[in-house]
Order: C-alpha cells, then sequence, then structure tokens
C-alpha cells in the first residue's frame, strides 16, 4: 500500500462518511471501521497515522455511554476524540471544522497527503492480481458507473482472465447496448459475452401491470439469464462486483442503523458459489468516477445519471408494449440530448421521460389524432430519499416539446412534472 491512513471510528455518529470524505479530499486516505476494532485488525491495517473517534449524539445506544476499546488506546497512535462525554462533535461551521481536521491530519498525525487515484489503481491492480493468481473472474457488466469501472479496472489488472457478460433486457437507454460493446469488446479488447435477451423479458412482462411484479419479473429474470451464461463458462472462481463505499455504510454497522435496503434489481444473490472481487467498495461515488476517467472510461459512461436496475421498464407504465417502450426510449434520447446541448448534463441529477397507458386527443395537419403523452421529469437530490424539481427554462421544455411531438411516433402532447419528492417518488412507478 502506498498511501497514508487516517481511520475513523464509528461510535454512531451520521457524520463520520462525511469527515472521511473531507480529509480524503486533503489527499489523505480514510476508512471507517467499528468502534470495537480488535488489536490485531488495527494492527494489520497498512499506514494507519491517527485516529478519529466520532459519536455525536447516538454515541448512547440504548441508554449504555459506548466507548472504542482498549486496543485504540493502547495503540499508540494519535486519538482526536471529537466529542468527549457526549459534546457536539466538531465545530458546527464547516471551516472551522476543516480546520481542526486539517491541523490534526497534518501537524498531530504527520499524515501525507498521498491518496490520488494513480496510486489507488496501482494498489488495486496488484491486490487483484494476487487474490485471482491465473485464475478467472466473471462480471455483470451493466453498462452503468460502478460496473463499468470495475471492468475498466480488471482488465487493466487481469486482462482476459475477466470475462464479461452485458445483459440487455431490452429496457436500456437508446445507444447504451452498443455502447458497452464498443467500448468494452472493440477498445479495449475485453473477453465480453453480449446477450440480447430483448424478447425473453417483454414476453414474460407482457399483460403485467404492477409495479412490483414488474421489478419482480426483470430481477429475477436477470439472475435466470446470468446463470445461464455463467453455467456455459468453464473455471470460473471469481465473481466481480461494483459494490461501493456508500453500499457498505448504508447497509449499517454496528452502531448505525441501515439508511434504507437496498432494492438493487439487476444485482446478483450472494450464493452463486465465488469468491468476491470487489475492487471498489473503499470508494465514494465521485471517486469512483474519478477512477473511470484515470483508466480512460468516455465522460458519457462516467458521468451518466443513475438508471434504475428494471430500466424503462418502469417508465413505460402499466402493462408494457413495444411501441410505448420505443416511446420511452426515443423521447428519452431527445430529452438527454437537448438537455447536453444546453449544457445541464451532469448538472442535473436525474432526468428521463415517462409513457402513461392512456390517449388523449390531439390534431395534425387538420387531421385528429389520438395518442399518447410523454411525461417529462428532472429533479435534483442529495440523496434520492427527498427531491426538487429541476426549473427548467420554458424555451427548452417547448424545443423538446416540438420535437418529441414531431419526432416520435405515437405522441401528440408533452406534460411538465411539476412534482416534488414527496409527494411524488422520482420514478413513476
Ligand atoms: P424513487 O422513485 O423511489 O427513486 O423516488 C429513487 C431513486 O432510485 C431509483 N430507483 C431504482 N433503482 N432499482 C434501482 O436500481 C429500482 O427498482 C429502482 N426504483 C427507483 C430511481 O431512479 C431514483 O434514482
Amino acid at each position: 500500500m502506498k498511501q497514508d491512513m487516517i481511520l475513523i471510528l464509528d461510535l454512531g455518529s451520521e457524520e463520520n462518511p462525511k469527515i472521511a470524505r473531507e480529509i480524503r479530499a486533503m489527499g489523505v486516505y480514510t476508512e471507517i471501521h467499528p468502534h470495537d476494532i480488535s488489536a490485531e485488525t488495527l494492527s494489520a491495517l497498512p499506514g494507519v497515522k491517527g485516529i478519529i473517534l466520532n459519536g455525536g449524539p447516538n454515541r448512547v445506544v440504548d441508554g449504555v455511554s459506548i466507548d472504542a476499546g482498549d486496543a485504540v488506546y493502547q495503540s499508540g497512535l494519535p486519538v482526536l476524540c471529537a466529542d468527549h462525554k457526549g459534546e457536539p462533535a466538531f465545530p458546527a461551521d464547516d471551516a472551522a471544522r476543516a480546520d481542526v481536521l486539517h491541523r490534526f491530519v497534518f501537524d498531530t498525525c504527520k499524515a501525507e497527503a498521498n491518496w490520488n487515484m494513480e496510486n489507488f489503481i496501482a494498489d488495486q491492480v496488484e491486490l487483484v492480481r494476487r487474490q485471482v493468481g491465473d485464475r478467472k473472474v466473471l462480471l455483470a457488466l451493466s453498462g452503468g458507473v460502478d460496473s463499468s469501472v470495475v471492468a475498466a479496472l480488471l482488465i487493466r489488472a487481469i486482462g482476459k482472465q475477466l470475462t464479461c457478460v452485458h445483459v440487455n433486457h431490452g429496457l436500456l437507454r437508446k445507444g447504451e447496448p452498443e455502447q458497452v460493446v464498443e467500448v468494452f469488446r472493440d477498445q479495449m479488447d475485453a473477453n465480453l459475452i453480449y446477450v440480447d435477451a430483448t424478447d425473453r423479458f417483454l414476453d414474460k412482462l407482457a399483460g403485467v401491470d404492477e409495479p412490483e411484479q414488474k421489478r419482480k419479473i426483470i430481477g429475477t429474470e436477470f439472475i435466470r439469464v446470468f446463470e445461464e451464461e455463467a453455467r456455459k463458462l468453464e473455471g470460473i472462481d471469481f465473481l466481480a462486483q461494483g459494490t461501493i463505499y456508500p453500499d457498505i455504510i448504508e447497509s449499517g454497522t454496528k452502531t448505525v442503523k441501515a439508511v434504507k435496503s437496498h432494492h438493487n434489481v439487476g444485482g446478483l444473490p450472494e450464493d452463486l458459489g465465488f469468491e468476491l472481487v470487489e475492487p471498489l467498495k473503499m470508494l465514494f461515488k465521485d471517486e469512483v468516477r474519478a477512477c473511470g476517467k484515470a483508466l480512460g472510461l468516455p465522460d458519457n459512461m462516467v458521468y451518466r445519471q443513475p438508471f434504475p436496475g428494471p430500466g424503462l421498464g418502469v417508465r413505460c407504465l402499466g402493462a408494457i408494449t413495444r411501441d410505448r417502450l420505443e416511446a420511452v426510449r426515443e423521447s428519452d434520447a431527445i430529452l438527454r440530448e437537448e438537455f447536453a446541448d444546453a449544457g445541464l448534463e451532469g448538472k442535473v441529477w436525474q432526468y428521463f421521460t415517462v409513457v402513461p397507458d392512456f390517449k388523449s386527443v390531439g390534431v395534425h395537419d387538420g387531421l385528429r389524432t389520438f395518442d399518447w403523452p410523454v411525461i417529462l421529469r428532472a429533479v435534483n437530490t442529495v440523496d434520492a430519499m427527498t427531491a426538487t424539481v429541476e426549473d427548467v427554462p420554458f424555451a427548452l421544455l417547448q424545443k423538446i416539446t416540438a420535437r418529441i411531438t414531431s419526432e416520435v411516433k405515437g405522441v401528440n402532447r408533452v406534460l411538465y412534472d411539476l412534482t416534488p419528492k414527496p409527494s411524488g417518488t422520482i420514478e413513476w412507478e
């Protein structure tokens, strides 16, 4: 390992991830561990220069005050006890807090600011090679940020010992499956198995209009297709996954309850019988993007907005039909193009189109039409638990409306969704 590390011990403060990020932003690597870390685990962690204990109001669990174990106090490492006896953790204002952290990290611990992507990638390449040896690894490559960055990293580490499987469930955005093949097979020369399972998914979904039922079918079918492909391959020992640090933090530590359970359609069950390779598991999302960029992935892959596992399936409302699905895909492509032209790409958190399963009357070349509406949605959020609606310039909405009503088959009307979350969710289903 090439980096110094500041260890944050979790005594229940919800601020720990933020502190971890702030110190990483100073160029020093951080990890969050449980408060009762053992002496063995502590001494096995490479490069630890100092320890921060931070509990905040959660430091008292079920009426009992918790503290770090003896291992911490006997380690001889500098300890910043940020909230002794239940006092507020750090100075409330951000600048004062950054100053406290900065002085602890650099003056007290004498840590070096040597955390950067080149070192991270070099370390991970070495660790993966050590873990995998000359054996083989399988990856479900969805084309989303996390799985794409895992693929790029593993291609650098072990080349053709990695097999990527890209399952196209027919519910991806326009151009996405093509880009996965182009980037990974053509440019990076990866072993890539491309499975077009569109018909299989749409057949299973035919006539199903209940949103959770749709999600379940898509999730289950995804695992089936992936397992079928995995079974055709021989001698695979490892499964690579795009687990990232917030997944680990959010799934709950000893003192913090799980923030939310992951409705991770497109995720795989844990009992596939493989050992896991998870090279991004210590990275925050923005660091994953920086890693992807450093590995040469295109910007539109690395800075892509979140996209739900069930894809366009939950934006083609009610029972999915091929013609309405195409209307979602085409209108979404137009929206994305226009947002990019207007400089909004990467600035608005999530934006997409929805096609409901009812029609309205319109007029075209003097003739009556009876077609679907397209609903536009553009929202901003920090954690997807609440969201505000983007104030899209009216002229841009008009331009998008004109393009969608003239270019997308079967659509005669465009609506803009003004609903924040709550009361609406971000998706319509
Ligand atoms: P909602 O609609 O719950 O969405 O406000 C919050 C965020 O989660 C995404 N989302 C999903 N992601 N599988 C996913 O992987 C799903 O079933 C799913 N449903 C919603 C949604 O796009 C938004 O970013």
